[in-house]
């Protein structure tokens, strides 16, 4: 059973292009695609999504694209706050979300105040998420707040990261063919399942999800220990 699965939703660009749009034109069917992959989740049992939406390092890209990106982030904050309330999901953010500018910062905080205390689903959304700058952030903090000098745990880390209270994710499913990482993750990953498809974001639909589940579920994970399924 995946319980948590985490999403590197590419392709928006690719997909837009092959359309004679623009990318912008991408990233708002990408926007749209969360909605979804959130309802087939739900249905498939899955209590937790991370979904890569921005990268620290994709504030290299042009300015009208962080714009698009930015304002559609807002977007989708507010305009499915109403859906999320009654369907029990609660928001929340991984990342460097200071860096975000005011109005996406605003609808966010928002969505997931209201969000806090629903207990059905949780959307995690990695918004100027760096896997590195996760665990330099958790360093830093870490020296600011811990008294003690004694050598650090895993378990004892793992509390500075972004979200502690999440579990690891189970799968983790890449959209768009390339066979990489992107700095999603580094710490949660370790031992999810890898799953790339060449299907672009925008056209991921529940049928699409289904078959990831079902590779999924012929694995055996075996966390360095033995096969146990002989
Ligand atoms: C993913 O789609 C969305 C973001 C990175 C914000 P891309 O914009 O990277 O799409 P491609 O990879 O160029 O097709
Ligand atoms: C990864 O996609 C980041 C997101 C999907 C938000 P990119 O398109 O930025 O990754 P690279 O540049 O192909 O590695
Ligand atoms: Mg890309």
């Amino acid at each position: 059973m995946v319980n948590h699965l985490a999403i590197i939703m590419d392709g928006n660009g690719r997909w837009a292009e092959k359309r004679g749009l623009g990318r912008s034109e991408g990233h708002r069917a990408g926007a749209k695609q969360i909605s979804t992959v959130v309802d087939a989740a739900r249905k498939a049992g899955i209590k937790y999504l991370t979904v890569y939406a921005f990268s620290t390092e994709n504030w290299k890209r042009p300015i009208a694209e962080v714009t698009a990106l930015m304002e559609l982030i807002r977007e989708f904050s507010e305009s499915k706050l109403e859906d999320m309330m009654k369907n029990n999901i609660r928001l929340r953010t991984i990342g460097r979300t200071d860096d975000l500018p005011l109005p996406a910062r605003k609808s966010l905080l928002k969505s997931i105040e209201a969000t806090a205390g629903n207990t059905g689903f949780t959307l995690n959304i990695a918004l100027s998420y760096g896997g590195r700058a996760e665990l330099v952030d958790a360093v830093n903090k870490l020296l600011k707040e811990r008294k003690s000098s004694a050598a650090v745990t895993e378990e004892e880390f793992r509390q500075y990261l972004y979200a502690p209270d999440i579990p690891d994710p189970d799968l983790m499913i890449r959209t768009g063919g390339e066979m990489r990482i992107s700095n999603f993750l580094l710490w949660e990953l370790s031992y999810a399942e890898l799953y790339v498809t060449d299907t672009l974001w925008p056209d991921f639909d529940e049928a699409a999800l289904n078959k990831a589940l079902e590779s999924f579920a012929g694995r055996d994970r075996r966390f360095g220990g033995l096969n146990k399924k002989k």
